[in-house]
C-alpha cells in the first residue's frame, strides 16, 4: 500500500492524465496542415465517446436482465443523450471545406472510420454481425478480441425479448433460443406482443419507444456522415477502399429493431 504522506497528492491533471491525453493528437503532416488537428481531436472525442456507450449499453442490458425497466430506460435516456451530440458534432466538422480537407487527405493513407472496432462493436451488440468485420483485426489485436467477444453475445434485442417473456408476454421459445449471431429478422408473432404491449401496457410501451429512439437517432447519425462525406469529398472513393458516400448511403434506412417500425401501421 501506498504511504499517504509519500504519495503525490491527487490533482485534476492526474487524475485524468491530462499528460498522456494531451500528447495523443499528432498530425502527420510536416508543415502541419491546420485542420489535421480538428480531425483527430474529433475522431478521438468520437472514439471516447463510443467507449462511453458501450459501457451504458452494457449496462441497459443487464438491466433488462435483472429485471429492471425504469433504471434500463433511464440509462437508454443517457444514451440518448449522447447520441444527440455525437449528431451535432458533425456540425464541427463541417466547417472543413474540401480543400482544407485536401491538404492532408493523403496522409491518411488506407485509415477510416470504416475501421473503428468499437463503432462495429456497438453494431454487433445491436444485432448486425459479421465475421469479415472481425477479420480485418490482426490476431490478438485488443480490436480483434473485443470484436470476438461480442459476437457470441446476446444482442440488445434478445435482452428485451427475454425481459418481456420474463414479463408474461408469449414471446415463441424459437424467438428466445434465436442464434445470436443472425440478423434481426422482422417476426409477425413479436409484432404482435409488441401491438399488445402498445396498447395495454404503458411501462413496456415507454422501453419500447426509447429503442425507436435509438434506432431512429443512429440512422440521423448514419444520414448526418454521409451528407458530410458528400459535401467534403463528393463522388470520391474512400480512404478505406469503398466506394465512399454511394456505399454509406446503402446503409441507411434499414432499421435495427424491425418490428418495433412494422407495427405502427398495425397500431
Ligand atoms: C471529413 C470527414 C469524413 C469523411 C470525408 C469521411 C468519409 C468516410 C467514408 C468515405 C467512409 C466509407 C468507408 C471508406 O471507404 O473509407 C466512411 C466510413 C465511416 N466513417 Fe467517416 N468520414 C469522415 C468523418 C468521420 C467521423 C468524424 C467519424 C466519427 C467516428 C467517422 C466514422 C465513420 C465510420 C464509423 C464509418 C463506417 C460506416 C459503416 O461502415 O457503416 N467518419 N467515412
Amino acid at each position: 500500500m501506498s504511504d499517504p504522506h509519500t504519495r503525490a497528492a491527487l490533482t485534476y491533471g492526474s487524475y485524468l492524465k491530462l499528460d498522456e491525453l494531451l500528447s495523443l493528437q499528432r498530425p502527420r503532416s510536416d508543415s502541419a496542415e491546420h485542420d489535421e488537428m480538428l480531425f483527430i481531436v474529433i475522431h478521438q472525442v468520437y472514439e471516447l465517446w463510443f467507449k462511453e456507450l458501450l459501457h451504458e449499453f452494457d449496462r441497459v442490458q443487464r438491466l433488462l436482465e435483472d429485471d429492471e425497466p425504469y433504471r434500463g430506460q433511464h440509462t437508454l435516456k443517457r444514451i440518448l443523450t449522447i447520441l444527440k451530440v455525437m449528431v451535432a458534432q458533425l456540425d464541427i466538422l463541417e466547417t472543413m471545406t474540401p480543400l482544407e480537407f485536401l491538404g492532408f487527405r493523403e496522409r491518411l493513407e488506407a485509415a477510416s472510420g470504416f475501421q473503428s472496432d468499437q463503432f462495429r462493436q456497438i453494431e454487433f451488440l445491436l444485432g448486425r454481425k459479421s465475421e469479415q468485420a472481425i477479420r480485418r483485426f490482426p490476431d490478438g489485436s485488443r480490436a480483434r478480441r473485443a470484436l470476438e467477444h461480442r459476437y457470441g453475445q446476446p444482442t440488445l434485442w434478445d435482452a428485451f425479448l427475454r425481459y418481456l417473456s420474463r414479463e408474461g408476454y408469449a414471446v415463441p421459445e424459437s424467438q428466445l433460443r434465436r442464434d445470436v449471431i443472425a440478423s434481426i429478422e422482422p417476426s409477425p408473432d413479436i409484432q404482435q406482443i409488441l401491438i399488445e404491449v402498445y396498447r395495454r401496457d404503458t411501462k413496456n410501451a415507454e422501453l419500447c419507444e426509447r429503442l425507436v429512439d435509438l434506432d431512429e437517432g443512429l440512422q440521423e447519425w448514419r444520414y448526418r456522415h454521409v451528407k458530410m462525406v458528400e459535401r467534403t469529398i463528393g463522388a470520391k472513393s474512400g480512404t478505406g477502399g469503398s466506394s465512399g458516400a454511394a456505399y454509406l448511403r446503402e446503409t441507411i434506412g434499414s432499421p435495427i429493431f424491425p418490428d418495433l417500425w412494422e407495427i405502427r401501421a398495425q397500431l
